[in-house]
């Protein structure tokens, strides 16, 4: 780590694959009937969680180089797995793998993650499909495990309390081999991989404006998934480069989906020096991102509908917070309590330790700029969660202070090379 620090950074770069929409490819391929070859995957700890789990269930999942191929022979040739479906540190996948599995009908099984996993609300994805028909159970009615026994899937219309896209996802894996009219309404858009990647793989579906109507029962076949990079992973790339003096970095091929893109026109509003170039395509959008260093950053006050397409962005923007001009402020937020840790008090916590002030509210918080010398003894916390890993080693390179983290381990749910890539662009300033 020392070395990076009094660094600036300088090059083109990629980050690793969408992790939502590679673990959507795994799904879907062991869903669909064919073979599905999905181009420049996440290869991390939680996308290796669904290829194993689809392994378990009966398709022919590989890793061809860096890229991954799935072959089925669709939906209904699935079956129980022997044992229990691991899914560690990954909620997308406990979440989705929920659903899938409850929409097989003929298949049990029982999901269990790591200790953040068990800590992890999973009733808003069984509530909604227990009143579909599933007979899934859960520990005090709310955590994993999740138990799941056959059962007989109704179709229904749902409004969702939160704007969630695992929630959205699960309802939509459980109703695709339902014959009959699924509809549910959103109260902000979620991220849509699900929706796009579906009718990729020949689902019946229509998106308008908040609303996704499902026409199930159709059979799905196979469909070649070029994967993006991750603009959740880009975004410290992004920040890094923001606040390190003279650093000049173009991310190449990034995905820039409108449901996820939310970073990009906060960023723009505090005035930084950031360029994209689109590149054309069918399905899922994605293009270049260009980030110079910014002196002079306004500060950034958010709520309302940008929260969902900037959500796991929230962490790192807390740090470009502290190198704004004014206070910045995050309303709205709320759900931040419940990702891999309470990200609130997490980034409140972590960040207080380096002299910054910040305001925490139930569903926010106000961040001040400035900060202040780290004492030697200071222990940092990573929380078994990547992102405020990540947050933490940005922000003790812009602040040009070396940290001691307890275990930083959990960067190989998404960016297993984050520390490597950091190398390859850093020049001495
Ligand atoms: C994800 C949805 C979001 C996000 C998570 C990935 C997905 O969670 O925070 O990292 O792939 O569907 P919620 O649906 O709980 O908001």
């Amino acid at each position: 780590m020392k070395q990076l620090l009094n660094s600036t950074f300088i090059g083109s770069t990629k980050v690793p694959g969408d992790k939502s929409i590679t673990h959507r490819a795994l799904m879907l391929g062991a869903l669909s009937e064919g073979t599905t070859y999905i181009k420049d995957p996440l290869i991390s700890a939680d996308t290796l969680r669904t290829f194993e789990n689809m392994q378990q269930i009966g398709a022919q999942v590989s890793r061809v180089g860096d890229d991954f191929q799935v072959i089925s022979k669709g939906h209904s040739a699935l079956n129980s797995p022997e044992d229990i479906l691991y899914t560690g540190n990954s909620g997308t996948t406990t979440r989705l793998l929920t659903g899938l599995i409850a929409g097989l009908e003929h298949v049990s099984a029982t999901i269990e993650g790591d200790q953040t996993i068990a800590k992890r609300p999973m009733d808003r994805v069984v509530t909604p499909l227990n009143s579909m028909g599933a007979n899934i159970t859960l520990k005090d009615e709310k955590y994993p495990p999740i138990v799941i026994n056959p059962s007989n899937i109704t179709p229904m219309e749902y409004h969702m309390p939160i704007a969630s896209a695992q929630v959205k996802s699960a309802l939509l894996f459980a109703s695709l081999f339902q014959e009959g009219t699924t509809v549910i309404h959103e109260t902000h858009q979620s991220r849509n991989h699900s929706e796009i990647m579906m009718r990729q793989f020949g689902a019946d579906l229509k998106v308008d404006n908040k609303t996704v109507t499902l026409n199930g029962g159709k059979n799905l076949q196979a469909s070649d998934v070029t994967v993006p990079g991750d603009i959740s992973s880009a975004a410290f790339l992004i920040v890094l480069a923001l606040i390190t003096k003279d650093s000049d970095i173009t991310i190449e091929n990034v995905s820039l989906n409108e449901t996820r893109s939310g970073i990009i026109d906060v960023l723009k509003e505090c005035g930084a020096n950031i360029e994209i170039s689109k590149k054309s395509s069918d399905g899922e959008k994605f293009g270049d991102i260009h980030v110079k260093y910014t002196s002079d950053l306004k500060p950034f006050s958010i709520d309302g509908e940008i929260i969902p397409r900037l959500i796991d962005e929230i962490p790192i923007l807390a740090v470009l917070g502290v190198f704004a001009s004014g206070p910045s402020t995050v309303k709205g937020a709320r759900e931040l309590r419940y990702k891999e840790t309470d990200r609130i008090s997490a980034v409140v916590g972590e960040l207080k330790k380096f002299g910054v002030k910040i305001d925490e509210f139930e569903d926010g918080f106000t961040v001040h700029p400035g900060f202040s010398v780290v004492t030697d003894n200071t222990i940092f916390k990573g929380y078994h969660d990547h992102r405020i890993i990540m947050m933490l080693l940005v922000m003790s390179i812009g602040v040009n202070q070396e940290i001691k983290i307890d275990d930083d381990s959990a960067i190989d749910v998404s960016f297993p090379t984050f520390v490597q890539d950091l190398h390859k662009l850093r020049k001495d300033r």
